[in-house]
């Protein structure tokens, strides 16, 4: 063996020696240079940025390519950079029971007021001259009462957070309450107990509250369809002549290019019916391109009665007792 050769085995045998001293130098405190950089957020880098800063990593990611055990090093795992860079936005949510709720009824000024709508808990401090000490609306702080959000029954008795039994009208005036404090204030977490469990998740009370609330939703919608074609009419009333019903291009609140006739409407599922204008020409609403019609319009719907004593073709219509 030459002395050309021997020196080139001696160096690799050397570099190959050192290589594995580190390797196994970094293995053994590995955890703890890992605890290091996690500790300082700003070292808390991608092995990018590693790369460039420490030359030790520098080096250790060149070896890679003959210990590829190297890559796997907790310290030299790149931060995926979405989650450490949501990490400082995402704001934890705080659970609350209904002791450590009412805690923050606004009397201790350095806590809330916070109030409780569904069990979504809100920090309402900039609105504090309603929900603070002497507010009009301070009933409302360090609880859920969101019942009287609607009933407006702000008596202790009425000041409850069961929102059970209530109208359509009622969810939906609910669920604009809980849209206008997430717009106008900070949301701040869950109030344990009806809606929410001890986790924060959803209990089957608050499933059945979103049911009612998009079921209220469907029905206006439906209510609205019926409304366009069956426009309510104008109305007044005086005790010589009774109820004068009319009709007009708008009625209703329903704005349209026909006037239409008197008619008394029956809802399916109701008692009592209501006086509709009726469109009086062209193809029935629900089939507008009939090309074969008797020109009546909507006046066969078998929903619809005449009213007595009113001439059937005219707008107007007196009614004695209805
Ligand atoms: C169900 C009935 C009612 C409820 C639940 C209710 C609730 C509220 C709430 C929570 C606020 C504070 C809104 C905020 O954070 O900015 C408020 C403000 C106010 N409410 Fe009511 N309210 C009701 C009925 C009424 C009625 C009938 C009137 C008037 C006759 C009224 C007049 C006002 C006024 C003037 C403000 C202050 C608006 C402002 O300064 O920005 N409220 N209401």
């Amino acid at each position: 063996m030459n002395a050309y050769l021997k020196t080139f085995l001696v160096a690799s045998i050397g570099v190959a020696l050192v290589s594995v001293a580190i390797q196994v130098v970094t293995i053994q405190y590995s955890s703890e240079i890992s605890k290091v950089l996690h500790a300082y957020p700003s070292l808390n880098m991608t092995s990018e940025t590693l790369k460039s800063a420490f030359p030790i990593q520098k080096l250790l990611l060149s070896l890679n390519k003959y210990f590829p055990s190297i890559r796997n090093l907790p310290f030299l795992q790149p931060v995926p950079e979405s989650s450490a860079s949501t990490k400082s936005k995402k704001v934890k949510e705080k659970l609350f029971t209904s002791e450590q709720l009412k805690k923050f009824d606004g009397k201790d000024e350095s806590k809330g007021p916070y109030l409780s709508i569904l069990g979504r808990v809100y920090n309402v401090r900039k609105g504090k001259k309603h929900y603070g000490p002497g507010g009009g609306y301070e009933f409302f702080s360090g609880r859920d009462a969101s019942r009287s959000f609607v009933s407006g029954d702000f008596s202790e008795a009425g000041l409850v957070d069961d929102v059970s039994g209530l109208s359509g009208s009622d969810y939906i005036g609910l669920d604009e309450w809980v849209k206008f404090y997430d717009s106008d204030y900070k949301y701040i977490g869950k109030l344990i107990g009806r809606y929410y469990d001890k986790n924060g998740e959803p209990t089957p009370f608050y499933y059945e509250t979103q049911k009612w609330i998009s079921e209220a939703y469907a029905k206006k919608e439906k209510d609205n369809v019926e409304k366009k074609i069956f426009p309510p009419c104008n109305s007044e009333w005086n005790p010589e002549s009774g109820s004068r019903l009319w009709c007009t291009k708008r009625s209703g609140g329903i704005e349209r290019d026909w006037v239409g006739v008197p008619r008394k409407l029956f809802i399916p599922g109701q008692s009592n019916s209501r006086c509709a204008c009726v469109k009086n020409f062209g193809p029935p609403s629900h089939d507008p391109k009939r090309v074969t019609h008797n020109d009546r319009g909507d006046l066969d719907h078998p929903n619809l009665q005449e009213y007595a004593n009113c001439a059937p073709h005219q707008p107007e219509c007196f009614v004695k007792t209805d």
